[in-house]
């Protein structure tokens, strides 16, 4: 049997190169090889966007993000975690199995609390409890489809550990393979990709190159990039001009080696390099635009294939319910 291929994006806000080198490119190479089940986090997104028009419009971008990038719903089951009530009766089982401790060690959650300390206010402000028992949902998630690996960026690691913890509490107590232990998996060359500024790419930070965004938009970020002031002449390094890491990301070998050749070769101005920056960022993404904004034109056909995988998926998940009620005595 071929192993599972497990994950989500919690459609947030607009989605980033970040994002489709970070999590959903590895997802589909992986689905070649796996059974994959891909969904969008609409539950976990509802922590922090609490206006529905733009949770309607995220999580439409998110699934037509998806698809534009290539996932195939006829070989990946692709749902709304919304559509699949067992995920939320999963939850609940595994809350009896997750300590308290746990979900205080979580960044994010520890994250939000040391802001407020620094701001000298309440630990809590601000923080509900989907923030709080946010690994649990998200161990639900995953452990509802018997996942083997979950692919997801470095900062989602812990996040999967936790749920390796509850799913081995669960089987430690009723002694046997209840559930399935999920490993992570990572790619580590795309593990941090760079923003416009140089740190993690990150809609929490404004630094993010949108990956449906317009040509001319595009462009203007990219030509927008700081620079150092280095003159045309110059020899430059391309380890550390944030022009090339980026360029790295969608070139070929034989681009990049010849790029990097003409950066120490003097001779180049930044100008250019953007430009050459543009050239291929732009030569990968505009036939997924297309097809994005074709899909966004027509909601009811991804609202359609939404709902059929969701037809796919119940079974499994429903699986998974009976067998935790079984072993626990609720049945
Ligand atoms: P953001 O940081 O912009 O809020 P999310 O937290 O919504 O992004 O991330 C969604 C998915 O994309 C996660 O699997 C995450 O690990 C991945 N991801 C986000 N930003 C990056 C990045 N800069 N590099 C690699 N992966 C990323
Ligand atoms: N927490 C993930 C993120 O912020 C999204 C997510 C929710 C997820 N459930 C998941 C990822 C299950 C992988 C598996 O990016």
């Amino acid at each position: 049997m071929k192993k599972i291929s497990l994950t989500g994006i919690k459609p947030t806000g607009t989605l980033h190169i970040g994002n489709y080198f970070g999590a959903i490119k590895p997802a589909l190479e992986l689905a070649k090889e796996y059974d994959a089940r891909y969904f969008i986090a609409d539950y976990h997104a509802l922590n922090t966007v609490k206006d529905p028009e733009e949770l309607r419009a995220n999580i439409r971008e998110v699934a037509a993000g998806w698809l534009a990038a290539g996932l195939d719903p006829e070989q990946v089951i692709f749902y709304r975690q919304s559509s699949i009530p067992e995920t939320f009766e999963l939850t609940t089982q595994l809350m009896a199995f997750t300590a308290k401790g746990l979900m205080n060690r979580a960044h994010a959650y520890k994250t939000a609390v040391q802001e407020n300390i620094e701001k000298n206010g309440d630990p809590d402000a601000g923080i509900n409890m989907g923030l709080f028992t946010y690994p649990v949902l998200m161990a639900a998630d995953i452990i509802l489809f018997d996942s083997d690996v979950v692919p997801v960026g470095k900062d989602q690691v812990q996040h999967v550990e936790m749920a390796q913890d509850i799913a081995q509490a669960v089987n430690a107590n009723y002694k046997g393979q209840v559930l399935k232990v999920p490993q992570a998996a990572v790619v580590e060359s795309v593990a941090v990709v760079p923003g416009l500024d140089g740190r993690k790419m990150s809609k929490s930070y404004n630094n993010t190159i949108p990956l449906f965004a317009p040509e001319k938009t595009l462009r203007k970020l990219i030509m927008r990039m700081v620079t150092n002031s280095q003159t045309v002449e110059e020899p430059k390094e391309p380890g550390t001009s944030q022009i090339y890491l980026l360029y790295k990301l969608f070139a070929n070998e034989g681009e990049q080696s010849a790029l990097a050749a003409r950066y120490r070769a003097g001779g180049m101005g930044w100008g250019e390099a953007k430009e050459e920056l543009f050239r291929v960022v732009n030569r990968e993404l505009s036939p997924m635009r297309e097809r994005f904004q074709s899909l966004l034109a027509e909601p009811a056909g991804l609202d359609r294939i939404l709902g059929r995988g969701a037809e796919k998926a119940r079974p499994i998940a429903a699986a998974t319910v009976r067998r935790f009620r079984k072993a626990a005595g609720i049945d």
